[in-house]
């Protein structure tokens, strides 16, 4: 049987109170109806449209590539938002499945037990509901003494007994596909909010003679539909738990994972350990072995296996094998750090490579910069890379050894085994096993002080 799905994404979100459409508020680093779009991923759906109309534009960036789109001019309602996908899906046959974006921990394996639950009563329609604490704001799902589904009711049109039911509509749902196009020409918007609900259709089928039905998740965190940001904060935590379990499972250590903040894509190989207070954002993959943490800062970053990073913040890099880093250093974008570098406390490195081995163990900048192996960077030393108008490129050849409190005035190179001395301030190139030193020499005045008579 064909499987489609409609995300509806085109609500502003008043109650965010921001300058950010609502589906694109991200929930441990990925929009929320980025997560919605990638748990159908795994479910085989034939087709995939997504009702987008405040921030159409950008909700369609996000998601280019993984969904089809209508688009909904005026925001009149949910049934109304999923008639826009009408011209796309209406004579499909199939069932549909239908999810709003501000849902996003849905699980994929509830998506599939709804598909399966649809499917073995023959109904026209499945609800997915969930049992709440406190039902305030969501639909009530209203049953009848048999227990089966009559309808659901928004909070705003509820009784007083209504609104006592603490079963609520998690506003996702599986159809047959054309009955949910059929029905919906019949949804009227004559309720409290005069808007055209998609939970009407149920009520519409069930009086047609169809078999409606609901399906009860026995997940209560997953239903959470995040309305304003304090539901957004605790989307937030429910999915900051789930990641670093998973990545538990997957053999990663976590020491604590009430404060560690792992965001949704990243990936982690075996054995590695996560130290509190540490945020890993982005794309990045981490190998196996590793130590990160504490308080460590990963975004986008490459790292390979067994490297040590601690109390340090890593950009849009790559970093290798058996490296360490920190703690208090800074890596920032574009930069290569490759196989057992050292990068000691109070080092910058920005867009530079830093070749098998090199070390710049103590307060150093690196910038613009192509170090290649075995380089040792001594404390202090600079690579001065701008010149208040263009950056330039030093270049330190392997093996070379750069002595403490140095200035690499940049454009040069220091060439292969070169030593620079202490202290010195490099203009020129330095050949190959050459020695420089590029400072005033010492002259020392013997028995100045005593002579200055100052007493
Ligand atoms: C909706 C359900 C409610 C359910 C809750 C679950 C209706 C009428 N109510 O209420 O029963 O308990 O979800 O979280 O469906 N949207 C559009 N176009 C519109 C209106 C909404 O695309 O014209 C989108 C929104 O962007 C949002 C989703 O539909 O992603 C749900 O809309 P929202 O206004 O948040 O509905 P709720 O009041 O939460
Ligand atoms: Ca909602």
């Amino acid at each position: 049987m064909n499987r489609y799905a409609i995300i509806l994404a085109a609500g502003q979100g008043t109650r965010m109170k921001s300058k950010l459409y609502k589906v694109l508020h991200p929930v441990c680093g990925k929009p929320m109806v980025e997560h919605v779009v990638d748990q159908l991923s795994s479910l085989s759906i034939d087709q995939t449209v997504t009702i987008v109309g405040f921030g159409a534009e950008k909700v369609q960036s996000y998601l280019e590539g993984k969904s089809d789109f209508a688009l909904q001019k005026e925001q009149l309602g949910t049934a109304h938002a999923v008639m826009q996908a009408e011209e796309l899906l209406q004579d499909k046959k199939g069932i549909t499945l239908v999810i709003c974006g501000d849902t996003p921990l849905i699980k994929t394996s509830t998506m599939e037990a709804l598909m399966e639950e649809h499917t073995k009563l023959g109904a026209k329609a499945t609800v997915l509901t969930g049992y709440a604490e406190d039902p305030t704001g969501y639909g009530r799902v209203i049953r009848n003494e048999d227990g089966h589904v009559e309808r659901i009711v928004e909070q705003k049109d509820a009784s007083e007994a209504e609104k006592s039911v603490k079963e609520i509509n998690t506003g996702t749902y599986c159809f047959d596909n054309e009955a949910l196009f059929q029905a919906l020409k019949k949804v009227k918007n004559d309720n409290a909010q005069g808007e055209y609900y998609l939970p009407d259709v149920m009520e519409i089928l069930k009086s047609e003679g169809q078999i409606v039905a609901a399906y009860q998740t026995s997940d209560l965190e997953e239903t959470l539909g995040v309305n304003d940001r304090v539901a957004l904060s605790q989307a937030e935590t429910i999915m900051r738990k789930r990641i670093n379990e998973a990545h538990m499972r997957n053999g990663v250590t976590i020491i604590d994972p009430a404060s560690t903040y792992i965001e949704a894509d990243v990936q982690i190989g075996k054995d590695t350990v996560i130290l509190p207070n540490t945020y890993i954002q982005g794309l990045s993959v981490i190998g196996e072995d590793c130590l990160i943490g504490p308080g460590t800062e990963i975004k986008a970053c490459k790292i390979g296996n067994a490297t040590t990073i601690k109390q340090s913040v890593a950009h849009d890099s790559e970093i290798g094998d058996e490296v360490t880093i920190g703690p208090f250093a800074h890596i920032r974008p574009a930069s290569s750090i490759h196989n057992e570098v050292k990068i000691g406390n109070f080092v910058e490195v920005k867009k530079s490579e830093m070749g098998p081995k090199s070390k710049a163990s103590h307060l150093s900048y690196i910038g613009d910069a192509k170090v290649g192996s075995d380089v040792n960077l001594g404390c202090g030393s600079i690579t001065v890379n701008y010149d208040g108008k263009n950056k330039h490129l030093t270049t330190i050849e392997d093996g070379a050894f750069i002595g403490c409190n140095s200035n690499l005035i940049a454009p040069v190179t220091v060439g292969k085994g070169a030593y620079v001395a202490a202290g010195s301030t490099v203009t020129e190139d330095v050949p190959s096993e050459a020695l420089t030193i590029a400072r005033a020499r010492q002259v020392n005045k013997e028995d100045y002080v005593k002579n200055l008579n100052l007493k």
